[in-house]
Formats: C-alpha cells, structure tokens, sequence
C-alpha cells in the first residue's frame, strides 16, 4: 500500500484505541497519533484549513506526514484524510513544515522534503522546497518538477543542512518564498526567493539575520502586514535566556517594523518574546476574508516529557486557541479570536467582591472553562489565583505589583514534567513585565484539561503552558496579601 494511503487506513482502525484521559475538549488535537507545527494554516473556500505536522503512528516525533483539518469558525474542527506522505525521494525522509495559498479556487502547499540518509551524521541533512496542488482542497498533487527550490539554489553563506519552512506569499503577480535558513556563521536567517508560477524561483536576498543575537536557526517564519506595521515571526532555536525572557529551550519571536521584500531590507522598531509560558512554538497566520490576522501555534515545547507520550496514551500534542493579532502602540497584542464566545455555556457571574487574603466562591471551578475579569489592587501588591486545585495540586498564578510582573507556577499542577536542564529558578515559573492600568489587572484565562492560556491586559502579553492534574483536580482560589476589589468575575464552561 502506499504511504498516503497506509497512514489514512491507519487512522481508521485505530483512532478508537488511545486513551481519554488528558483530551482537551476545545482545542484542536490529531485523531491520534503525534503533532507539532501547524502548517498550510489558510482561509480556503469559505473555511479555514488548517494542516500539522504529523506522525500518526506513535505519540512520539517520527517521519512527517501532513494532517489536514478544516473549519467553519476556527474552534471546531472536522478531520480530513492525511494530505502529504513521505513519498518521493525529494521528501522521503519527512513532509517537514510550510505554508499554503490560495491561486484561482486552488490550494497550493510549499513545504520542506527532508533527506535524511544517514541519521548519525545530521550535516548530510539536505532540505529541499516542494510544491503540491489540489483543486478540492482535500487530495494533493506533487509537482512533477519538484523539488522547486533545491540545495544548489541557496546562497553560498547558507548550510544546506538547515533550510526549510517557506512561508509562500503573493504581491501582485509575482510570489515570495520566504525560508529559515542556517548562515555558515551558526545563526538564523531569512532568505526570500521570488517566482511568477511556483515553479521556478529566483534567490533575491537576505530579508533578516541574526548574526548570533537572536539564537542559532530561526526556524518557522512569517511575514505580514497590520496596518502600516511588517510583522515578522520567527521561532529561533537556542535563544539565551535574559532575565525572566526566553527561558525556553527555543522561543518564538515577533519583530515589527518596516519592510520591502523585493529589495530585501527591513527596519526594526521593536523585538519581543511572542508568548511568556512554557508551551509555545511554531505559530503560523493566515489573513481571513474579514481581514483578520489570526495566529494558532502548537502548546508544547521540544526536548521535554510529555506524559500522553510516557503513559502510553497513543497521541501527544494540541494546538493553541487561534488568537487574532493587533499591534497597537508597538507591541504585538494577541486576542483570542471572537468566534470561542459562541461556545461559551453556563455563566456564573459576581461583580464587587472585595476580599483579603482567600477566596472560593461558588461554582467559580473547572477544567474546560473561560474565566474573564477585573481586579482592582487597591492597596494590595499580590492577587492571585490557584486553578486545578486538588489533593496536593494547584497551578498558581499572580501579579505582583511592586515587580510589575505576572508569574505562573506550575511546580505543583501535577504530574511533573519539569525540563531537567533548564536553571533551577525557571524550572517551574516563568515571569511577564506587565503594567497595571489605573490601578487595575484583566485576566482572560482559558483552561481547557492540560492547557492554560492567560490573556494579560486584553491580550499584551500571554502565558501558555501545559499541566497534567489529575481529573478531579478542578477547583479555583484567589488570594492577596491586601484588600482587592475584584470589580467583575465571569466564568463560563466551554463546550463545542
Ligand atoms: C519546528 C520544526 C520545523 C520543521 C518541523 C519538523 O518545530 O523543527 O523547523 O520543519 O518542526 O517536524
């Protein structure tokens, strides 16, 4: 049988056997099986495509696949067959990651073959850039002159080894392949390829580089407009720590400024983490027909322990909640996208509660939930909550005022899946620089079984991790070190 096919039997036979028990209820997640990068994430027909990397055959990283689901409102998902197989010599060794767009009602992906001849020796890695079409937006056609972009078209300052992940863009009639690439210094770059029919690409330049500053290869890139602003995201792997940011193994970067990609040049005006949590990599956008710019990225994090993976449950890995992106005074917000309000249920709301040291309030609990609110400090430096309380577990979060920094604790969320390596004082925390505005904090947190995001400050920064408690741990409490008015509470379950 054929690898395409094999893997859709696959699936079929054997979606029903992984285990329940850390399933998320609202956000995307494979049928079974292994995920990591979204790809091809595009507004296709009227519906949103969403495509990941995918191994289905263990909850582990193995040779890539493409998976492929689509959307009407970007929360709830329909699985589609596998699109990309492993199946030529030019991809034969993985369909790694890329992009998709749209020309004259077909869909068109560019993504990276991955030959790997012999594992031991990762310098004879050679990355090549393909081309596959569908005119469904369901099955997909290689391009018989793959690879479109080989080896022998890269510059002389890039290793042949890192060089992948084309974001693949159109201005006017000409289009752009934008790819990671690994300088011969060590560090990422971007180079940029243009093409008037997607099959033959001429190498145009160097768009940005790292220079060893901002980690070694930039892995995952994208180019956008908002407003008058180019955004860039990248997801450089290595970034060194600094202070409380990048404290990661690999980060995930926007960059903002002004950028030509026919000439190559672009001008920063600002550089900051994209996410302050644990779990946060290779996010991916699309602009939709509303002209939305919308981000989704996968809620994990490399080299660490996923316990689906350890406990055998046959599928490991989610993908965020898709956030719609602002910049708004140089800064990069992120907004979960409106459409997860439709799925709110069961609202339980207080307003003017003002309290000292702890709080549980009725109904305040859960773990597929949303909670929205406003707390004003009044003379208090500490407030904070414990969600996914239990025996012996909870998962802290607090802003403190005098260090004007939110912080999220997760040494007790359950099972530990702490980074050995990483320094002993971000084993567990991690820390966001954040204001109060007048005196006053908004949360928007949305908890949905193993994940945790918090929206900040109507989305300025954002904490994303993953936790394992156990099922029964679900309750929530607040506390402070000074009166508190909490002004407004709500919370919903969130149920598709
Ligand atoms: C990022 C990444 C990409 C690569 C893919 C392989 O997480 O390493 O650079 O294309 O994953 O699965």
């Amino acid at each position: 049988m054929d690898k395409l096919s094999k893997a859709r039997e696959y699936i079929k036979e054997n979606k029903n056997k992984i285990n329940q028990e850390y399933r998320l209820k609202y956000h995307f997640m494979s049928e079974i099986g292994w995920i990591n990068d979204p790809n091809g994430f595009s507004y296709y027909n009227g519906e949103y495509h969403l495509f990941y990397q995918y191994y289905p055959y263990g909850s582990y990283w193995g040779s890539m696949h493409w998976g492929h689901a689509k959307s009407k409102d970007l929360i709830k998902w329909d699985y589609l067959p596998v699109a990309l197989a492993p199946d030529m010599n030019y991809d034969a060794d993985g369909c790694f990651s890329g992009t998709a767009i749209e020309i004259d009602g077909k869909l068109y992906l560019m993504y990276t073959g991955n030959i790997s001849p012999n594992p031991d020796k990762p310098e004879n890695i050679r990355q090549l850039q393909n081309i596959a079409v569908s005119d469904d937006g369901i099955e997909f056609t290689k391009f018989i002159n793959n690879p479109v972009i080989d080896t022998k078209d890269l510059p002389s300052n890039a290793l042949p080894q890192d060089f992948r992940d084309p974001k693949v863009l159109r201005k006017g009639d000409s289009f752009y392949a934008i790819i990671a690439s690994r300088n011969t210094d060590g560090s990422g770059q971007l180079l940029v390829y243009k093409s008037n029919n997607l099959s033959d690409w001429t190498y145009l330049g160097v768009l940005l580089k790292s220079e060893n500053k901002l980690g070694e290869m930039w892995e995952c890139p994208d180019l956008f407009k908002i407003g008058d602003t180019d955004v860039v995201i990248i997801s450089p792997q290595y970034i060194k720590r600094q202070g409380d940011k990048y404290c990661n193994t690999h980060s995930c970067v926007y960059i903002l400024g002004k950028g030509d990609i026919e000439t190559c040049n672009y001008t920063t005006s600002a550089i900051d983490e994209i996410d302050g949590g644990f779990d946060f990599y290779a996010p991916q956008t699309l602009q939709d027909d509303n002209g939305r710019q919308i981000m989704i990225a996968w809620i994990q994090m490399w080299e660490r322990r996923i316990p689906t993976n350890e406990e055998n449950h046959g599928w490991a890995g989610a993908m965020t909640l898709p956030r719609e992106l602002r910049v708004i005074n140089n800064k990069l917000y992120q907004i979960p996208v409106e459409e997860i309000k439709k799925y709110r249920t069961n609202l339980v709301k207080y307003s003017d509660i003002s309290f000292e040291n702890s709080l549980s309030l009725k109904e305040i609990e859960g773990q597929n939930i949303e909670l929205d609110m406003k707390i004003d400090f009044l003379e208090a430096n500490i407030f904070g909550l414990k969600i996914l309380k239990g025996e012996q577990q909870e998962t802290i979060m607090y802003y403190d005022k005098e260090k004007a920094k939110f912080v999220f604790d997760r040494s007790k969320s359950g099972v530990d899946i702490s980074d050995s390596k990483a320094d002993e004082d971000i084993k567990y925390v991690r820390k966001v620089g954040i204001n109060l505005i007048e005196n006053k904090l908004k949360l928007r947190i949305f908890v949905d079984r193993i994940s945790v995001e918090i929206f900040i400050q109507d989305g300025e920064k954002v904490i994303t991790s993953t936790v394992y408690p156990k099922s029964a741990s679900r309750n929530i409490e607040f506390f402070s070190d000074g009166e508190v008015l909490i002004n407004e509470l709500n919370k919903w379950k969130i149920v598709l």
